[in-house]
């Protein structure tokens, strides 16, 4: 369905993800015929560009990012495109912005900031004091929200002293891929899971969010953060709360936010001990990747010393009804053996079996998530050999890839996101209140770990991390999973 007028200002708009997330998923969008003729897209940045300039620029990053381009919808595409230059760091140029949106107050404002965070604060201030902010104001904010719970906390203060929270779009962009909100279709639009998705049948859950790319260009930003902060604080989180929450009354978004808040407060802390038991830290050496040789953590960021993790593995409680005694193990870090996510549900074993010694093992059901790549679902049954040999088990997968079965383009996060956002649908995106009770479970362990002199464990480039972490979940006699 076509989209209202709007104007989309992206802060940032010769970024990084300008270039690969964000102007690609607007250009999809526009080969959708979703976009209406009175739809802009304004970017901004300090840089003294001229409308074609900038125009040159984002056709080159769409063309970086799409196979085969449509002229037709390009030439629309670049029609809707106009550049402001702004300086944030001197508060200059707000005139021009001024100038670009004035007379178009009645119709959906989105200011999305694509920019370091430390430039939160100031430029939601200027939009609140140039007067920018009209009742179909919104603003997307990506993450990091903070370094600690502390700081998360003072950025949302700001953030909140110019718009109303329900003007305020935290971007988790997991939230948006097909296989997480599939996560939600499978759970609550089948019958067949949910008298099962407890501690009475559920063994343990897994979730892995692997990586093979190292720390690439980012390594500035990434040594003062590292994977806790990174990954865990928010996507492993928000993929553990869709396993873990109640079914929510609707899919409005404070329903579905309620659910996943009153997981995150469900978390049993982590106090010293838990962490020294149950947390592993890592940061790759060198090893191969994709193929190649590549350089360790140390090396490329230039600081022999850092203590920055680039791999977490860590056993997760939750003490509720529904989930205690059920441990979820996650385990995310860059440069491993390959480009994996997936979260497996491991079922309990049976209570009894009735087939002889030599019809074989029989393995417990396991559902495993495919989020990437090759989205799916896959679930692990066990079924008779074919054949007169008797009865004879074998462990065989219910197997379903999405390209598979729907022959479709896999739409990339950005695009949802940015389309839920201008219409002002919250569901898949983070309320202040679930960001600031994730933080408060990270901190303890960043706190225990900032006191550690002991640095993070060394595992060499190309394999599943350190083997503290295959430790951690062998030692509750269980293992990860592995095709
Ligand atoms: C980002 C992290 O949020 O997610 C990156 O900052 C990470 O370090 C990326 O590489 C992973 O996203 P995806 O969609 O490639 O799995």
């Amino acid at each position: 369905k076509q989209l209202e007028p709007f104007d989309l200002i992206v802060f940032g708009g010769t970024g990084d993800l300008a270039h690969r997330k964000l102007l690609p998923a607007l250009y999809y969008r526009e080969l959708d015929g979703q976009l209406h003729d009175n739809a802009r897209i304004i970017a901004v940045s300090r840089r003294d560009l001229s409308d074609d300039e900038y125009r040159e620029w984002a056709r080159k990053s769409v063309a970086s990012q799409v196979n085969g381009l449509c002229d037709l919808a390009m030439q629309r595409f670049m029609e809707r495109i106009t550049y402001v230059s702004l300086n944030v760091d001197e508060n200059t140029g707000w005139e021009n912005l001024e100038q670009v949106l004035a007379g178009r107050e009645d119709i959906t404002r989105a200011f999305y900031l694509s920019v370091s965070p430390k430039f939160f604060g100031p430029i939601c201030s200027a939009i609140g004091e140039h007067g920018l902010v009209t009742e179909e104001t919104r603003v997307t904010i990506e993450k990091p929200i903070g370094h600690d719970g502390e700081s998360a906390h003072a950025v949302n203060e700001t953030i909140g002293s110019v718009f109303k929270e329900h003007q305020i779009f935290r971007i988790d962009h997991y939230l948006g891929k097909e296989t997480v909100q599939n996560l939600m279709a499978l759970r609550f639009a089948n019958v067949l899971f949910e008298p099962l998705w407890n501690s009475a049948h559920i063994d343990h859950v897994q979730i892995t969010v692997a990586e093979t790319l190292g720390v690439e260009s980012r390594a500035g930003y990434y040594d003062t953060a590292g994977a806790l902060r990174d990954m865990v604080q928010n996507h492993l989180l928000q993929l553990l709360c869709l396993v873990a929450m109640e079914p929510p009354e609707s899919m409005e978004a404070d329903s579905v936010r309620d659910e996943k808040l009153k997981v995150l407060k469900a978390l049993v802390p982590m106090d010293e001990d838990r962490v020294n038991r149950n947390t592993v830290r890592g940061q790759y050496r060198a090893g191969a990747s994709a193929g190649g040789a590549v350089g360790g953590y140390l090396e490329e960021v230039g600081n022999p010393h850092s203590m920055t993790e680039t791999f977490v593995a860590a056993k997760v409680e939750i003490a509720n009804w529904r989930w205690a005694g059920v441990p979820f193990y996650m385990r995310t870090g860059k440069r491993l053996a390959s480009r994996l996510s997936e979260i497996v549900i491991q079922f309990k074993d049976l209570p009894h079996s009735i087939f002889l010694e030599e019809a074989g093992q029989i393995a417990a059901n396991q559902l495993i998530i495919r989020l990437q790549p090759d989205e799916g679902v896959k679930m692990q049954l066990m079924i008779k050999d074919p054949g007169p040999g008797g009865m004879r088990l074998r462990k065989v997968p219910l197997d379903m890839s999405f390209a598979e079965a729907f022959k479709v383009r896999n739409v990339d996060a950005y695009e949802r996101l940015i389309i839920d956002m201008i219409r002002g649908n919250q569901t898949l995106f983070m309320r202040r209140d679930e960001v600031e009770a994730a933080w408060k479970w990270v901190d303890p362990i960043l706190e225990h770990w900032a006191n550690d002199k002991e640095p993070p464990k060394g595992y060499t480039s190309g394999t599943w991390g350190p083997s503290a972490s295959i430790a951690l979940i062998e030692r509750d006699g269980r293992t990860w999973h592995e095709e």
